[in-house]
């Protein structure tokens, strides 16, 4: 795509101009623009740049596993894997508040950065893979008063202070442009096509209060609906779908006990650029089978529902 290769040239340039000679650090979080974005980086200053994946203990299943293998063991990119669950779960315990959690992860994501970078003998510049959508949606709402409808940020709410400046070389694309760029990067195909995930993770699919047991109830629900997704081989006709665990318990009966469990949300959605979306129009046979087997299989949840909602009103996330 020739679109994509003048654009890989301009930016290779463009990033090369900004940083100079310093060192970069740049944030991946498993999500394809984070990649492409460190790939492109990479691409341009080699090893000025030092990618830092951090677990906050609120990622998907295996997820840190996948990441750290498409990137020491394909790309050979210097990676560090910073493993800070306690930190964030730790921050996190009692905030029940979206905005706050948002602002609580962003922040403990510089943290860590900054102290990545003061190992590595400093780096002046934070490397992120915002995407144009991103800044839109955390600046102002179009066509009303300016008000933020979510702190979105590649890690979240950023502190209003930081030490580093940030590099985004992917500010003005949507997520389609992305993923062409990542081809045209030579990124493999299962990975270009992954469903966004965000940076603050489970965390914001978790209303309420966050905890390790939900996390790890929400997990492995969340395994289970993307497997029946994956083998029903719709994956590449949503733009994104996952589980969450909502911070309510129902009764329900199972052999000839009482349960009273969490309830489990599922959420598929199409779209083009994540700014508008629709609900995916499953065959109800299909979320009953899901729903069986979360019920079954997740120890902690007795009830499974659908969310029907489309973008506006609701959003694609639940916080
Ligand atoms: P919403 O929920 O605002 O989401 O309709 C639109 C798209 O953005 C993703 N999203 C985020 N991505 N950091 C990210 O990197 C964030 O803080 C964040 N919040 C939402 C969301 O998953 C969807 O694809």
């Amino acid at each position: 795509d020739w679109t994509m290769k003048a654009f890989r040239d301009e930016a290779i340039e463009r990033i090369r101009a900004q940083v100079g000679q310093s060192r970069v650090i740049c944030g991946l979080s498993g999500g394809v623009d984070s990649a492409v974005a460190a790939v492109l980086i990479h691409e341009a200053i080699g090893d000025q740049l030092t990618c830092v994946f951090v677990d906050h203990g609120l990622l998907r299943m295996a997820e840190a596993k996948k990441v750290v293998a498409l990137f020491r063991d394909s790309y050979n990119i210097p990676l560090v894997h910073v493993d800070a669950e306690e930190t964030f779960l730790g921050a996190l315990a009692g905030v029940s508040d979206p905005e706050v959690k948002r602002k609580t992860i962003g922040r403990l994501f510089i943290e860590v950065f900054e102290a990545e970078a003061k190992k590595i003998g400093g780096a002046e510049f934070l490397a992120q893979g915002t995407l144009y959508p991103d800044v839109i949606e955390s600046v102002s709402f179009t066509g009303g008063p300016s008000v933020t409808i979510k702190s979105h940020h590649n890690v979240g709410g950023l502190p209003e202070r930081m030490n580093m400046k940030l590099v985004e070389p992917l500010r003005e694309l949507f997520k389609d442009e992305v993923r062409a760029l990542g081809r045209e990067l030579g990124l493999p195909e299962a990975f270009v096509g992954r469903h966004p995930f965000p940076g603050p993770g489970l965390a914001i699919r978790i209303p309420g209060e966050v905890t390790k047991e939900k996390c790890d109830i929400l997990r492995l629900a969340d395994e289970i609906y993307l497997e029946e997704i994956r083998r029903a081989g719709l994956y590449d006709d949503i733009w994104q779908a996952f589980a969450v665990l909502l911070p309510v318990r129902t009764v329900g009966v199972m052999g000839d006990g009482r349960t009273y469990d969490y309830v489990c949300g599922l959420r598929a959605v199409t779209s083009v650029d994540g700014m508008t979306a629709d609900f995916y129009p499953f065959d109800m046979r299909f979320v009953g089978h899901v729903a069986t087997r979360i019920i079954n299989e997740v120890r902690g949840i007795n009830r499974v529902v659908y969310d029907v909602t489309s973008k506006p009103p609701g959003t694609i996330e639940w916080e």
